[in-house]
């Protein structure tokens, strides 16, 4: 058990919070670290005593593979083997996306840690552009393993509060630098060469750099739950409330249970129509109340879903918004956390 230190990094608390974090991982502890998508518990990648430390704390199965860090784009190759058919790609997303919420799963280095990757031949790696990550990775010097540091299955945590919650007692220190202001986690992708043409994306996980942004780089395709490939972690029920939650594509598919008190998570709220009039509901939480705009749904998204879990409810209905943008990637979370029936 630990007591668990939350050191805000605020202009005056930077520099304390940067050094504090970077002594715990050079000691080979773990540290929760906000980044731009969600917070992360951090260790040094190349370091498996303290990455058994990560799995320990999330109690996470160890053949779920852990996403790493890299400060600079000059380490990309301490932990991955970029192959010659798809440098010019790799660079090119890199250059429009780093530091950023992309993640590109390439074939590892030997100085990857196997835990880290799972057993698995291959790392998915990304650079950071939240500050205080990006000044605590460059002054470690060494690759950051981070998964979003959340108890296994459970939501994401967008706050240093949240991760209290998950992670409590679990872990020595926690860096407060507010809210996250992508809110959800990195697009996942993997890339396969084509002769003569643009590579495919095979799309692991939707994210904030949405299919959209993608395109002019390659073709997407998704991967689909049962492909070879799918990621280890990427199981079907995850990002769960403990309240009972459900995914509702159109109104008329919800017959309430009488006497049962149900709340609705929107996304416009009392404008957003058919949804929010359907039903009494005990309470309704917007995502983006009024016009609805895409970004602020991903930020408000796991602690809409964190505050309506604690609200005493039968049940969670959510509301679909359309495939489009950020929305992919919603209504992936919202699918995900659905409670299997
Ligand atoms: O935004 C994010 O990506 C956050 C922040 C902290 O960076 N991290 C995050 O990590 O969401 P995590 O561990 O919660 O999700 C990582 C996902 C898992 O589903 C895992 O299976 C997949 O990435 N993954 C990691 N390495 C992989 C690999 N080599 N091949 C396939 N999938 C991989
Ligand atoms: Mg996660």
């Amino acid at each position: 058990m630990f007591e668990t230190k939350i050191i805000e990094a605020t202009d005056d608390g930077m520099a304390e919070a940067r050094d504090a974090a970077v002594s715990l991982l050079q000691a080979g502890e773990v540290v929760a670290l906000p980044t731009e998508t969600v917070y992360g518990l951090a260790a040094d990648a190349f370091n498996p005593e303290a990455v058994a430390k990560v799995f320990a704390a999330k109690e996470r199965p160890t053949f779920d593979p852990l996403i790493v860090h890299i400060a600079t784009l000059g380490d990309l190759e301490r932990v991955a083997i970029v192959p010659d058919d798809i440098r010019e790609t790799v660079n090119k997303l890199a250059n429009e996306f780093w530091p950023g919420p992309l993640t590109i799963i390439l074939p590892k280095t030997p100085e990857v840690p196997d835990l880290v990757t799972g057993g698995l031949p291959t790392v998915g790696v990304r650079q950071s552009a939240h500050p205080i990550f990006r000044a605590i990775n460059k002054t470690l010097g060494n690759p950051i393993a981070a998964p979003s540091a959340n108890r296994f299955g459970r939501i994401s945590p967008t706050s240093a509060s949240a991760v209290m919650k998950e992670l409590g007692g679990r872990i020595p220190l926690i860096v407060d630098a507010g809210a996250c202001n992508e809110g959800i986690e990195s697009t996942i992708i993997r890339i396969e060469p084509r002769e003569g043409k643009k590579p495919i994306f095979h799309v692991h996980r939707a994210g904030p750099i949405t299919k959209e942004k993608l395109q002019p780089f390659g073709k997407i395709e998704k991967v689909k739950p049962g492909d070879k490939l799918q990621s280890p972690g990427q199981l079907e029920s995850h990002y769960a409330p403990l309240t009972p939650f459900r995914l509702i594509e159109k109104p008329e598919d919800f017959t309430p249970e009488p006497g049962k008190r149900y709340g609705l998570l929107s996304y416009k709220g009392e404008d957003g129509g058919e949804f929010v009039r359907s039903h009494e509901w005990e309470v309704v939480v917007a995502l983006s109340p009024g016009n609805g705009k895409q970004a602020e749904a991903a930020v408000r998204l796991f602690y809409a879903m964190r505050e309506m879990d604690e609200m005493g409810l039968d049940e969670i209905i959510a509301e679909p918004m359309s495939e489009v943008g950020l929305g992919v990637a919603i209504n992936d979370r919202l699918r995900r956390a659905s409670t299997p029936r």
